[in-house]
C-alpha cells in the first residue's frame, strides 16, 4: 500500500480526450499498454511509479490482455493489486481494458476465439485484475476455424453479463472488422473499437479498414505507435542493454533495428526540425489521422512517458514535413 495522491490538475486540459467512433465514451489521446515491462521478469520497482504517473498526467485509459506478461497472465495480476491498492477509489476515471485471442493455457480451449475460451479467459482476468468488470473487452484476434457468430455472441454474452461495459476488436481485416460490427449490431450491442497495429513504417490500415472504422463510427487506438521503441532515440547510437530488441523475452528483433537504422536518423533529423523527439513526432503523426481516437503506448520508465505525452505541444504537420516523413521511409 503507498500513500499514492492523484495530482489534482491531472484534467486541467493538458490531456485531450477524443471521443471513441460515435459512442459516448472519450478516450485520452494517449493510451498505456501493459504488454511489455509489467511482468515477472521486470523491474516491479518502475510499475508503480509509471502507473502513478500515467494516472497523473490524465492518461485515463489503461489497456491489458489475459496473456500479457511473462509469464501470462503476469501483467494483469501485478497491476491489479496497484490498481486495487492505489487507484481502488479512482475506478470510475478509469477505462481498463483486457482481451482474449492469443494462447493462454493448455488444452483445446485456451486459445482463438471459442466462446469457452473467451468467456472463461474474461472471469480470469477480472480474478487477476482483481476487478468486477473491464471497461472494454476485445476479442483479440480473429479465429479462422470459428463462426465470427460465435466469437461475438461472447463479447455480447460479455456486455449482458454485465462483465464487459463496451467490446472490441483487434487484428481484425477490414472485411472481418465490418462482419463482426454487422453481427454485433445485429445483437444490439456497439463494436466501440478496433485496436490495430499503425506507425510510420507500418500503414496497412489506411487500405481500407480506416475508411470502414470512420463510416460505422467505430473508434481506433493504434498498438505499437513506436514500433516497438524503434521510432525513439533507444536505438539511434546501437542497442542499449536493457531495451526490448536486447531482451530474449521482447518482442522487437535486433535485425529489425538494424535494418532501420539510416531511415530513423533521417526521421530523427525531421524531428528536429520540429522541435520534437523522434517518439513525440511519431505518436503526433498516428494522431494525425482522422481516424484515430487515441494513440496505445507502452513505456518502460516514468522519464519515457513524460517525453512522450509531451509530443501534445506539436500535433500539426505541414504538407512538407508529411512528405519529407515518406521519402525518409522509402529511401
Ligand atoms: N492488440 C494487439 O495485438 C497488440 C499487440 C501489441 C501491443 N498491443 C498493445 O499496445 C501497447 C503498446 O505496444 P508497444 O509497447 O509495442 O508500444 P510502443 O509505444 O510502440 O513501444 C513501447 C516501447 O518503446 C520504448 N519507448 C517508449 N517511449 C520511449 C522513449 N520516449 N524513449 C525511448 N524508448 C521509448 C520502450 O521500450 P524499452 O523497453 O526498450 O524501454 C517501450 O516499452 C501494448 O502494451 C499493448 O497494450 C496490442
Amino acid at each position: 500500500m503507498t500513500s499514492y495522491q492523484p495530482d489534482p490538475l491531472r484534467y486541467d486540459g493538458r490531456m485531450p480526450y477524443r471521443r471513441c467512433g460515435d459512442s459516448g465514451l472519450k478516450l485520452p489521446v494517449i493510451s498505456l499498454g501493459f504488454w511489455h515491462n509489467f511482468g515477472d521478469v521486470d523491474d516491479l520497482t518502475e510499475s508503480r511509479p509509471i502507473m502513478h504517473r500515467a494516472f497523473d498526467l490524465g492518461i485515463t485509459h489503461f489497456d491489458f490482455a489475459n496473456n500479457y506478461g511473462p509469464p501470462p497472465g503476469a501483467a494483469e495480476r501485478n497491476c491489479g493489486k496497484i490498481l486495487k491498492e492505489d487507484l481502488r477509489g479512482h475506478r470510475d476515471e478509469l477505462v481498463i481494458s483486457s482481451k482474449a485471442g492469443y494462447h493462454m493455457w493448455d488444452g483445446p480451449y485456451g486459445d482463438f476465439g471459442s466462446r469457452k475460451y473467451l468467456l472463461s479467459s474474461l472471469d480470469q482476468s477480472l480474478e487477476r485484475l482483481q476487478l468486477d468488470y473491464v471497461d472494454i473487452f476485445y476479442s483479440h484476434r480473429p479465429d479462422p476455424d470459428t463462426p465470427l457468430e460465435e466469437t461475438m455472441g461472447a463479447l455480447a454474452t460479455a456486455v449482458q453479463q454485465g462483465k464487459a461495459l463496451y467490446v472490441g476488436i483487434s487484428n481484425y481485416t477490414e472485411e472481418l472488422a465490418a462482419e463482426a460490427n454487422n453481427i454485433l449490431a445485429n445483437m444490439g450491442v456497439r463494436c466501440l473499437i478496433h485496436q490495430p497495429r499503425y506507425h510510420i513504417f507500418d500503414r496497412w490500415i489506411e487500405h481500407g479498414l480506416t475508411d470502414l472504422l470512420l463510416e460505422k463510427g467505430i473508434g481506433c487506438i493504434p498498438f505499437s505507435p513506436l514500433a516497438q521503441g524503434l521510432l525513439t532515440s533507444r536505438y539511434l547510437d546501437g542497442i542499449p542493454a536493457n531495451s526490448r530488441a536486447e531482451k530474449n523475452h521482447g518482442f522487437l528483433q535486433k535485425e529489425e533495428v538494424n535494418k532501420k537504422i539510416d531511415q530513423l536518423h533521417k526521421l530523427q533529423r525531421i524531428a528536429e526540425r520540429r522541435g520534437q523527439t523522434l517518439s513525440q513526432m511519431a505518436l503526433a503523426w498516428v494522431l494525425h489521422h482522422p481516424a484515430v481516437t487515441s494513440a496505445l503506448i507502452g513505456a518502460s520508465s516514468v522519464r519515457q512517458l513524460e517525453e512522450n505525452t509531451r509530443c501534445l505541444e506539436q500535433l500539426e504537420f505541414t504538407n512538407e514535413e508529411l512528405t519529407s516523413i515518406d521519402q525518409a521511409i522509402s529511401d
